[in-house]
């Protein structure tokens, strides 16, 4: 039964310092969704602790507010800087993983803010870099289920930064629409490949209160080279995960801490004009191979 929200408060449920969150928290005991009462209660105990541990000045307070606003304000439909701020503080790797746990099958990382359009779809071998800009590179790989079954059809999305750092959406006047974006679908061995160049290291937008805050902290925007994939065929979990290069700065120090072991590779140059002809790059070239693996849609089935 719902209280009666007209009835008088006394005594012990009265809010005070020392049972603040006690007594927020039980004013959603009525929560008729069990868990929004559940996430709601788990809130209002880490916020009160939170505010208790730091105790902020009523200035310091309404600081934050006026952060969190901004953070509000500066979303557009094609920036996202909740999620951004998300990203710096590890909550969107924290959630991304512990939604992904499995010791089996590729890793995943967070999605990031610039897979804002549908990759246009590209034969397999195509050149993703519309730009001619950048070192030439051969991404190979192979997708399969956890048994080790090839996967054919099945839709690889790939997009990266360009050369100096940005991605097509970000320089819509200097790079041409869906450079370094490609959306291939395996062959009948379940592989696929494309041409690119290799990414570059960037920093994650920088010019909004997320960014201020990185500034204000000591800490740099920057994310280590990578290439974004999503992954997905009938019957298994899509995959969202990065490919990163080895030899890329910031690889112990990325600032949305997406980096994962598994997900690292060598990019070694190849030095071989045949093979080069054969794959339609400039020799030497650089080349990286990645298999992916997937998880299968329901646990029952192995994950
Ligand atoms: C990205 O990799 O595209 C990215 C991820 C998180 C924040 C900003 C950028
Ligand atoms: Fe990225």
């Amino acid at each position: 039964m719902t209280a009666d929200p007209t009835a008088r408060t006394t005594g012990p449920a009265r809010f005070s310092e020392e049972r603040s969150a006690e007594v927020v928290a039980a004013s959603f005991a009525g929560t008729p969704d069990a868990r929004l009462g559940e996430v709601m209660t788990a809130l209002v105990r880490h916020l009160h602790a939170f505010v208790k541990d730091v105790e902020p000045t009523v200035d310091e307070w309404a600081a934050a507010i006026g952060f969190l606003t901004e953070v509000g304000t500066a979303c557009t439909p094609v920036r996202q800087e909740f999620v951004l701020l998300s990203d710096v503080l590890g909550v969107s790797m924290l959630v991304e993983t512990m939604n992904n746990r499995a010791d089996r099958g590729t890793e995943s990382t967070v999605e990031g803010p610039f897979h804002l359009v549908r990759s246009p779809a590209r034969e397999l071998g195509a050149d993703i870099a519309l730009d001619g800009k950048g070192e030439p590179c051969l991404v190979t790989g192979t997708v399969r289920g956890v048994d080790g079954t090839p996967v054919p059809g099945a839709a690889v999305d790939v997009w990266q930064a360009n050369a100096d750092g940005f991605y097509d959406v970000q320089q819509p006047e200097q790079q041409p629409e869906g450079n370094l974006r490609g959306l291939f679908t395996t062959d009948d061995e379940g592989r696929f490949w494309f041409r690119s160049i290799v990414p570059r290291y960037y920093p994650v937008p920088t010019d909004g209160p997320v960014g201020r805050l990185l500034q204000a902290t000591g800490r740099h925007p920057n994310r280590p080279a990578h290439i974004h994939f999503d992954v997905r065929a009938c019957g298994y979990r899509p995959l969202l995960t990065h490919l990163f290069v080895a030899d890329t700065p910031y690889l112990d120090s990325d600032a949305v801490f997406g980096v994962k072991d598994s997900l690292v590779r060598e990019f070694p140059t190849v030095d071989d004009p045949a093979r080069a002809a054969e794959v339609g790059l400039p020799n030497p070239f650089r080349a990286v191979h990645f298999d992916v693996v997937l998880r299968p849609e329901t646990p029952a089935d192995g994950a």
